[in-house]
């Protein structure tokens, strides 16, 4: 196979956590794999890692912060110059914060990072997604199960809640991505949602006390202790979902759906599927996507 016409399989936020484990993984199956992070040393050690542990040499590093807009959009610019097709796009990459927090583009961090990034990125890539025929855009969520989705609460308007406001935002990630899902069908590129676990990572090393909300904050401990350093295993483990979502024959053709951490489907909350939610969470994207 010419290195143009490689499966091509991109993680965003490939180099630490679940991404990484997702990347060693996949590159196990012989696909070409491409991880992204901000930090370009730790990325280029996560890249050297994975070519060793794996054998395949095929796994490439590209930086972006999907935390902005226009870092979005260079790392589909970039993704675009280096990579004629993407047959997986991984929307890893998450963000999970201990306090209200906005965005370069004055956006509330969750929203920011968690909803809008996804779907512009994989707008962004559109024509490497559609020159890999029935490509795949795989949505990682969290927050345990799918829950309720508040229209009027999509940028912590009601009150920054730490943890609740990142598990809301997921949610709303997910309804995002059945909208999304019914506006890629025609162009034959497939989104669905993964769940991928609980994991000790860098984002859940980094929750303080203040992450909990409210009377939660007794929980602290034990959540330090569900969370303790356990050298990737953890992380492992909740890869395994995007590693089958990467490669099963089981996901083509399939579209707009969710798969929790043991790979079976289970339905969202139903105001994910509802049409009203998911226009006024596209409402949104839009009009920030407009004030840039
Ligand atoms: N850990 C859990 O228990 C858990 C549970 C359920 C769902 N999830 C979800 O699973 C996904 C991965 O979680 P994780 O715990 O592995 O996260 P993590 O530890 O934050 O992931 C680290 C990776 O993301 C990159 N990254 C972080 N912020 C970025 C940004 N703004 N732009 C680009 N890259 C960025 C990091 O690279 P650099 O630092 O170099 O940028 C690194 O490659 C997230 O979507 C998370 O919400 C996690």
């Amino acid at each position: 196979m010419s290195s143009q016409n490689k499966r091509t399989v991109v993680i965003t936020g490939g180099t630490g956590g679940i991404g990484y484990q997702s990347a060693i993984g996949i590159a196990k199956t012989g696909a070409r794999v491409v991880i992204t992070g901000r930090n370009q040393e730790r990325g280029e050690a996560a890249r050297r890692r994975i070519v060793e542990e794996t054998g395949n040499g095929d796994v490439a590093l590209v930086i972006g912060d999907v935390s902005s807009m226009a870092g979005v959009d260079a790392l589909a610019g970039a993704l675009l110059e280096r990579f004629e097709r993407i047959d997986v796009l991984v929307n890893n990459a998450g963000y999970l914060g201990s306090e209200f927090k906005r965005s370069q583009d004055g956006l509330e961090m969750h929203f920011a990072v968690n909803v809008l990034a996804p779907r512009r990125l994989a707008l962004g890539v559109l024509p490497a997604l559609k020159a890999a025929g029935n490509a795949r855009v795989l949505n990682v969520t969290g927050g345990d199960k799918p829950a309720r989705v508040d229209a009027d609460n999509l940028q912590a308007e009601k009150g920054f809640k730490g943890l609740m406001t990142y598990t809301h935002s997921k949610s709303v990630m997910e309804a995002m991505s059945m909208s999304l899902a019914r506006e890629l069908e025609p162009e034959g590129v497939s989104v669905n949602v993964l769940f991928p676990g609980r994991a000790s990572t860098a984002m859940t090393g980094a929750m303080s006390a203040k992450t909990l909300p409210g009377v939660m904050k007794i929980f602290y401990p034990l959540f330090k202790l569900l969370f303790a350093e356990d050298g990737g295993k953890s992380a492992a483990k909740a890869a395994r979902s995007t590693i089958w979502g990467a490669t099963t024959e089981k996901l083509d053709g399939v579209t707009g759906r969710y798969f929790d951490t043991n790979m079976k489907e289970r339905k969202l909350h139903p105001t994910g599927y509802d049409t009203q939610v998911q226009a006024r969470i596209m409402a949104a994207i839009e009009s920030a996507q407009a004030a840039r």
